[in-house]
């Protein structure tokens, strides 16, 4: 579909970036913060990449006034955050730590100072140790009771502070990731203690959303969800089914239960018959019915390819294990019922898009298929919280030329324009991210941020923050409210 002219973007369109606590703070153990999950996982060898850990990360806990004062500088309307639990309440449900509430309030004081509107995230994977050891973490119910507590500190804090709220970071991520992949912490394999965790996230996050709209009636609050496309590998019926499959498989598993606040009816019956579904009480299905989130933040990196599944269809192809760090490639040849994608649908490479330098597709026309059918599927506001591009930077002569990067951004914003233009209600948008992070499974090489930080996998060095390229490029585009993408 091609316009003559796009719409603007809306006038207080909120440009922004994102980052996460575990990825930016450090100061892991300092003034009063217990340990999260993220911590001892990654101090135990051969967990991470290089055995990369959080413990300084890019030192944002002690750059803090300079790297506020660096968001004002290029001009941010918006800039999203994680707090971190175990800053707060060390021991998870207990006492909280001033110390910690301190640090966010000297954080949302100086972005409101520098004109940044603060987008606060509950709670971005850094689970406090101390809740993983007392009831097993996100697999206890007693896990609903925690995480308001947690949550009601902030609301109370910082309600009056701020308007945008982000309940959880990329659910279908952190829990797949943590339960069935064993790529991040409790480290398990077994798809079925997958769905029952994630089952408590639901509640927890249902239940926050419903005391957010009781103590913050003037804010906004919702969760972030980690959305691709999946599209049919040809025309071919039977992999269009199989892209359909996939799509509930992957997005709507969890967006129905967000927006629609119970399950989609063909996966949980999927689910139920490999026995491998989650545990709903009447209860659960009346708390998740009663939450409605203000809007859906969307997380957007690429969508998935999907043929026909491996049993109507079998071929060579089918035999292949795709184990990767790409969610959408992961197919290992387990028994069908750790494997619910076998009988469903297969998982392929996009012969269209190319990739980066991590093997992640790059594809911003998919960026407007998701924004558009999240937004006609669910018929709220949408609020791009993440989309970048992870790239190993090189400084040359004091400079980041990360000419990809405005690239990547450009093409991507473009879309998000047609997006908008298109009918698609756009809150902001927030590029991940701000500055240089720690990735979590690939340490300090993938950069992707306007600001470079200087440290790598091997030590912290002078922890220096440089503008890129990309900084300046920013910081146009959004002087310009969006008038001006193309890079000058
Ligand atoms: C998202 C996460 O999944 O992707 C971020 O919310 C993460 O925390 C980002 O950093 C990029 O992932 P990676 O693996 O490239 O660092």
């Amino acid at each position: 579909m091609h316009y003559e002219k796009l719409d603007d973007f809306p006038k207080d369109f909120l440009w922004g970036a994102a980052s996460a606590a575990y990825q930016t703070e450090g100061a892991y153990d300092e003034d009063g913060k217990g340990p999260s999950i993220w911590d001892n996982y990654a101090h135990q060898a051969g967990n991470t990449f290089k055995n990369t850990t959080g413990d300084v990360a890019i030192d944002h806990y002690h750059h803090l006034e300079e790297d506020v004062a660096l968001m004002g500088k290029l001009g941010l309307k918006a800039y999203r955050f994680s707090v971190s639990w175990s800053r707060v309440i060390p021991d998870g449900d207990g006492k909280v730590n001033s110390a910690g509430l301190a640090f966010y309030r000297r954080l949302i004081r100086l972005l409101h100072q520098n004109g940044v509107e603060p987008v606060l995230t509950i709670y971005h994977w850094d689970l406090p140790q101390a809740l993983q050891d007392k009831f097993g973490g996100w697999e206890s119910r007693r896990m609903v009771a925690a995480f308001h507590h947690y949550c009601e500190v902030l609301f109370k804090a910082f309600g009056d502070d701020i308007k945008y709220w982000v309940t959880v970071n990329e659910q279908n991520v952190f829990t797949s990731f943590g339960y069935r992949w064993a790529h991040h912490p409790p480290k398990v394999t077994d798809i079925k203690r997958m769905y029952a965790a994630n089952h408590i996230v639901n509640l927890a996050n249902a239940d926050a959303i419903n005391l957010f709209h009781q103590l913050v009636p003037n804010g906004l609050i919702g969760p972030s969800f980690g959305y691709g496309p999946t599209y049919p590998l040809t025309g071919d019926p039977a992999d269009v089914l199989a892209a359909k499959n996939a799509d509930e498989f992957n997005n709507a598993w969890w967006l129905d239960v967000y927006c629609r606040g119970h399950y989609p009816t063909f996966l949980l019956k999927q689910l139920q018959r490999m026995e491998i579904a989650p545990d709903i009480t009447a209860a659960d299905k009346l708390l998740l019915a009663s939450a409605k989130p203000d809007f859906l933040g969307v997380n957007y990196y690429h969508g998935g390819t999907f043929k026909a599944n491996r049993i109507d269809k079998p071929d060579e192809e089918s035999s292949k294990d795709f184990s990767s760090t790409d969610p959408y490639l992961m197919q290992p040849q387990m028994e069908q019922a750790q494997s619910p994608e076998i009988p469903m649908f297969n998982a392929v490479e996009n012969p269209y898009l190319p990739k980066t330098e991590w093997g992640w597709e790059v594809d911003p026309v998919g960026f407007r298929v998701a924004l558009r059918e999240i937004y006609e599927k669910y018929e709220l506001p949408l609020f791009v919280t993440e989309n970048g591009l992870g790239a190993a930077d090189q400084v040359e002569d004091g400079q980041i030329h990360d000419s990809y990067r405005i690239d990547y951004l450009t093409d991507h914003l473009r879309t998000m324009k047609a997006a908008i233009t298109d009918g698609v209600d756009l809150i902001g948008y927030c590029a991940w991210s701000f500055s240089d992070i720690l990735s979590w499974l690939n340490g300090y090489r993938k950069r992707y941020g306007f600001v470079y930080i200087d440290r790598d996998d091997d030590g912290e060095h002078t922890l220096a923050r440089i503008p890129k390229d990309s900084f300046y490029w920013y910081q146009h585009v959004i002087a310009t409210n969006g008038q001006e993408i193309q890079a000058k």
